[in-house]
């Protein structure tokens, strides 16, 4: 037998990226390819990519600009491009970046062994076709390796939403749900190898549709397998947050009280310019029902700022929702420009404003999330193990509202999941005790 050759998987973006990187490196395990940590070590290599903001494209360009050493030195290496700037660009990223091999759109990955082949013998490989089948009935099953206590678990893709700022409708394609008994066994085998949180992911996860109860159906279907102790999901759109998944949250006991809900904007003008399809009202009485059902959970939310036509007023309003709301923790990002996007056709505010907003609304976050975690100190919280920390003895986790919690503590092991009384707040992370 041949020595194994090696790949190097760079993995830029959100989450499902990285559940899509484990599924590339599993079916490309199927073709003789083992992990490497190391891209001059590689035998290919692979850039998972993101388009959502121009800096994320452009990242991708410099990364392939730094292989070209790399290329001419081995010119065996094979590299090719996935992910949404793959779907985006296709073709043209070879134009650009002739060392390409091989440029893979998110829809196709099932292809991949084959695009490999047809790369291996010196052919140009590429595919972003949106095809009929499921990605993921063609993907190797993992195999059965024991691993770490928590794991990503794709379970619907795709965006019908259209915002007007947004490329993933046209990188991820239209919603697609999988079906219900194929994440409950993908969820039964991770369990069997040691997970004990699952975080199911979505462009659009609630509106999963792949169980006849939707999300919540599914999400309580789960908790019925033993052993896994906790769900989450993400990203969530406020429109598809119904009933039945705002009751889950006050009666499921395995589902975490933590929802990422992004709104983006605080002005009812904004949103209907952002097609957003619901006011900061509507918004407003989704928070209020969700507390009523589960008081201590643990908003998260998504800002974009410097929108086009988005006035002082305009911001005001988002810093105010943001004051009512009470978020524990945020993402907040400058309006970038996307080809092919309505709102890029748009007049466009003048980038010295973008960053004044950007730097007043990231300071109210970091001062409402900074007094939320000052508030656990003293409160009782469950964390599940993940790793050592940084001194000798400590392991850290996440508590159930996701902040990470240091413990140092003889005998803890990454999976554990233990009461835990916190007792410092830091910058970034809280210190706690067993209890
Ligand atoms: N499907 C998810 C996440 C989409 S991308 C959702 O609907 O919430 C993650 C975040 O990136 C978005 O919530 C938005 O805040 C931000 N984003 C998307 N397009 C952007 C753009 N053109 N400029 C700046 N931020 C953007
Ligand atoms: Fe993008 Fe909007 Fe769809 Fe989220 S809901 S992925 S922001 S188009
Ligand atoms: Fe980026 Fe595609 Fe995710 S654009 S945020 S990698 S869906």
């Amino acid at each position: 037998m041949s020595a194994p050759k090696k790949l190097y998987i760079k993995t830029y973006g959100c989450q499902m990226n990285v559940y899509d990187s484990e599924r590339m490196a599993e079916a490309l395990g199927g073709e003789g390819y083992v992990p490497t940590e190391s891209a001059a070590d590689a035998d290919m290599i692979l850039l998972n990519t993101c388009h959502i903001r121009e800096k994320a494209a452009e990242k991708v360009y410099s990364e392939l600009g730094r292989y070209k050493g790399l290329k001419a030195e081995k010119p065996d290496l094979k590299i090719g491009v996935a992910g949404c700037v793959a779907q985006a660009e296709g073709a043209e990223i070879m134009r650009r970046q002739p060392m390409v091999d091989l440029v893979v759109g998110p829809q196709s990955y099932h292809r991949l062994p084959e695009l490999e082949a047809r790369a291996r013998d010196g052919q140009k490989a590429l595919d972003t076709d949106f095809p009929e089948e499921d990605k993921f009935d063609h993907l190797k099953a993992r195999p059965k390796a024991r691993r770490g206590p928590t794991a990503f678990l794709t379970v619907q893709e795709g965006c019908d939403k259209f915002c007007a700022f947004c490329v993933v409708p046209y990188t991820r394609g239209a919603e697609v749900s999988r079906p219900a008994d194929r994440i409950l066994s993908e969820a039964r085998d991770l369990v069997e190898r040691g997970v004990r949180e699952i975080t199911l992911l979505g462009q659009n996860v609630n509106a999963y549709h792949g169980h006849e109860r939707g999300l919540a159906g599914l999400i309580r279907a789960l908790a019925g397998i033993d052993g896994l102790a906790r769900i989450r999901f993400t990203t969530s759109h406020p429109n598809d947050m119904d009933d039945e998944l705002i009751a889950a949250h006050g009666d499921c006991e395995k589902l975490m009280p933590y929802l990422h809900l992004p709104v983006q904007s605080g002005s009812d003008h904004i949103l209907k310019r952002m097609n957003r399809q619901h006011t900061r009202a509507q918004y407003f009485d989704i928070i209020d029902r969700l507390r009523k059902v589960r008081p201590d959970l643990h908003l998260s939310g998504d800002f974009i700022v410097g929108f086009p036509e988005e006035t002082e007023a305009d911001f005001e309003d988002t810093l105010d929702l943001i004051e009512r709301v009470g978020y524990g923790s945020a993402f907040s990002f400058k309006y970038s420009t996307r080809p092919g996007t309505p709102a890029a056709e748009r007049a466009q505010l003048d980038e010295e404003v973008k960053d004044a907003r950007l730097q007043r609304l990231q300071a109210l976050l970091t001062r409402q999330q900074r007094a939320l975690q000052d508030a656990m100190v003293g409160r009782e919280v469950s964390v599940l193990f993940e790793k050592p920390g940084r001194l000798p003895g400590q392991m850290v986790g996440k508590s159930e509202y996701l902040h990470a919690v240091h413990v140092a503590a003889d005998g803890l092991a990454a999976g554990d999941l233990r009461r835990v009384r916190v007792v410092e707040s830091g910058p970034n992370s809280l210190k706690g005790v067993l209890v």
